[in-house]
């Protein structure tokens, strides 16, 4: 971890769980810390769920949005290499037009009332695609009854962001199911062990010069720009939205090598407009190249930026290592919300915006 430039200017405020509570009435510090029993939680009720094996030779469609999508997008980083059909995301109105009846739409939608997932998963079935659905209820759960379609139950009461993790292994497991990559069942278990001591050493009992309370403080008053590269490019993109909808501030996120190509160009002016940061998400098997790249951008933004970080996944497979980068970011969010004195919960905004659209 590095400090470039002008550095941040740190809070002294406290990151302990009760000076969280004070911010977060609705506890979503605690679904971020119990991301290793969702992950066991999920296992289970996709296994519950499902009790066939389809094989879709056109492979699997995820269609969600915002963070419903993002447990297709993590899943794909996962399953890196080792995925032998297409898998991808679509976080629209409708599917890709190479959607056949081999493919495998996973309609993911943790409402099962987002407009967007719910035109899609129509669309599949006119399509005559298979069809499954990951969610708590609300109209997708509905009509997927009554259409036979099976339905992976989400348990409720969380933001929909915070069943990142239920959302990453539906997607993983039908996946698996569908024949588009391997079985990841018991790298998930064992991911989440794992990931227990990582809760403890990021979490609110930790020192407050832990990883995660340092990182918040330092991005705290600046404009984070978070940077991943092939498995940790997803993670860059939930980094954002994290930030955005916990602690109610701009992010914005880019992967290496593309922003090598124009972003960078823009940190020349980075400190005339503000106090922009920047988050590089490393990881140990990226490419040598991608690797050099983090290196030189950024010591060539150093100068432009409030503060640097160079973070890098932890864990040896790749699910663990994605989630562990998702626990950093989702409880660096909820750091700085607390240190922002803002409540993580509530995301007024997005609720006001798809109340005007249900008049229309
Ligand atoms: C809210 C959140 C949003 C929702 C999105 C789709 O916590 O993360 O991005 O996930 O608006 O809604 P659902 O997930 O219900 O389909």
């Amino acid at each position: 971890m590095s400090d470039g430039g002008a550095t941040a200017a740190p809070t002294a405020e406290e990151l302990s769980r009760a000076a969280i509570a004070r911010v977060d009435p609705s506890n979503q510090l605690g679904d971020v810390l119990a991301l290793p029993e969702h992950l066991r939680d999920a296992l289970w009720r996709v296994e519950s769920a499902i009790m066939q094996d389809w094989d879709t030779t056109a492979g699997l469609v995820v269609a969600g949005m915002g963070g419903s999508a993002i447990g297709g997008a993590l899943a794909r980083a996962a399953m890196g290499d080792h995925a032998s059909r297409p898998i991808f995301v679509t976080r629209a109105y409708g599917l890709p037009p190479w959607t056949t009846p081999d493919t495998m739409v996973l309609c993911a939608s943790y409402s099962g009332e987002t407009e967007e997932t719910l035109a899609c998963y129509e669309s599949a079935g006119a399509l005559g695609a298979k069809r499954t659905v990951v969610t708590t209820g609300g109209r997708l759960a509905e009509m997927a009854r009554a259409d036979g379609v099976p339905v992976i139950p989400l348990p409720g009461g969380f933001q929909p962001r915070a069943a990142v993790a239920y959302m990453i292994v539906a997607a993983l497991e039908v996946a698996a199911l569908c024949g588009a990559g391997p079985r990841l069942t018991s790298e998930i278990d064992v991911a989440a062990s794992h990931i227990e001591q990582l809760v403890a050493e990021w979490g609110p009992d930790a020192p407050e010069d832990s990883l995660a309370k340092e990182l918040a403080r330092g991005l705290n008053g600046t404009t984070p720009v978070v940077a991943g590269a092939g498995l940790t490019s997803p993670i860059a993109y939930r980094w954002k939205t994290q930030i955005n909808e916990n602690a109610k501030q701009p992010c914005f996120s880019n992967e290496l090598p593309e922003l090598d190509h124009n972003e960078i160009s823009g940190w020349e002016g980075a400190a005339s407009i503000g106090r922009f940061s920047a988050v590089f998400l490393d990881d140990s098997d990226a490419h040598p190249r991608v690797k050099e790249r983090m290196d030189l951008t950024e010591r060539l933004i150093a100068g432009n930026a409030a503060a640097s970080y160079r973070l890098e996944t932890r864990g040896q497979t790749a699910i663990e290592r994605v989630i562990s980068l998702v626990l950093l970011g989702d409880l660096v969010s909820i750091y700085l919300a607390a240190l922002r004195g803002v409540d993580p919960g509530p995301v007024h905004l997005i609720d006001e915006l798809k109340a005007a659209l249900a008049q229309r």
